[in-house]
């Protein structure tokens, strides 16, 4: 279906809005290996998503009809598997800067791809890939952003926030799928033309800790250090007590 909301090139011209589903990421894999050729930049978005995924095997929990869920088709074959980070920096970067716009200062990215304002989450990212031998195929960008939801579960309600609740007003949730969208392609492109040094350079400025110091836990044990920078891999560089050490997602935590 084509849209006249979307002014992107390929990003959200294809819109499939769902009233309920499990998660949008297991319904666009779904779409994707069915035989039928889907156009890349395709977009599922849901009003409801009753059991969303989050990194690491969490629940992505949405009140329905008050935020963005949405996956998004993308074909990077273009980049090697060694640098699959890249689109992840991309993405991030894009959310960060649209949501800049709409937030003002205070927006950050949480390494790996967190969306932050001050200390609180504010949204996340799970990109699901499929690789072929040597090659890139798929990747499947699935988005979770708490927009108009005021109140959150547990212990929920004081770690995160939404958009709402920062600037007291309700947002138009096609609207901010379609200036994401617009970032999203405009970073993705970026990575197509190869761009990558620009790519990493924004994403420490927009990364939360960047050379600041922190607390984290690895191994049971408490780190007191200084993000210095990301690999190209993805490893967040931690440097503490004049030792430099790199991390991969699962070895370190947060401690905010
Ligand atoms: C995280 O922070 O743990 C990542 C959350 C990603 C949630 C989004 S919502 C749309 C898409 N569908 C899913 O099941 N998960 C992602």
């Amino acid at each position: 279906m084509q849209n006249n909301i979307f002014s992107t090139l390929f990003i959200g011209q294809n819109l499939i809005t769902l009233s309920s589903v499990d998660s949008t990421n297991n319904y666009l894999k779904q779409l994707v290996s069915n035989s039928e050729p889907l156009p890349e930049g395709t977009v599922i978005m849901a009003e409801d998503q009753f059991a969303g995924r989050g990194q690491q095997g969490n629940i992505w929990q949405s009140a329905p009809g008050k935020n963005l869920t949405f996956s998004i088709y993308l074909k990077p074959v273009f980049l090697p598997l060694h640098q699959q980070f890249l689109l992840n920096m991309a993405v991030s970067n894009a959310l960060n800067d649209a949501l800049t716009h709409f937030l003002g200062p205070g927006v950050k990215i949480k390494w790996p791809n967190d969306v932050y304002y001050n200390h609180q989450k504010l949204g996340g990212v799970l990109i699901e890939n499929q690789i072929s031998g040597q090659t890139y195929k798929t990747g499947i960008i699935g988005i979770g952003l708490n927009v108009n939801q005021l109140e959150f579960t547990g212990d929920l309600n004081s770690r995160v926030t939404s958009i709402t609740r920062i600037l007291h007003k309700n947002v138009n949730l096609i609207e901010l799928l379609a200036v994401l969208c617009s970032h999203i392609e405009s970073q993705y492109l970026k990575l197509k033309a190869n761009h990558f040094h620009s790519l990493q350079e924004a994403y420490l400025k927009n990364l939360f800790w960047f050379q600041e110091k922190g607390k984290f836990r690895h191994d049971g044990l408490i780190i007191e250090g200084v993000i210095t920078g990301v690999s190209e891999q993805g490893l967040l560089m931690i440097s503490s007590g004049g030792v430099e050490k790199a991390y991969q997602f699962k070895e370190i935590e947060f401690l905010i």
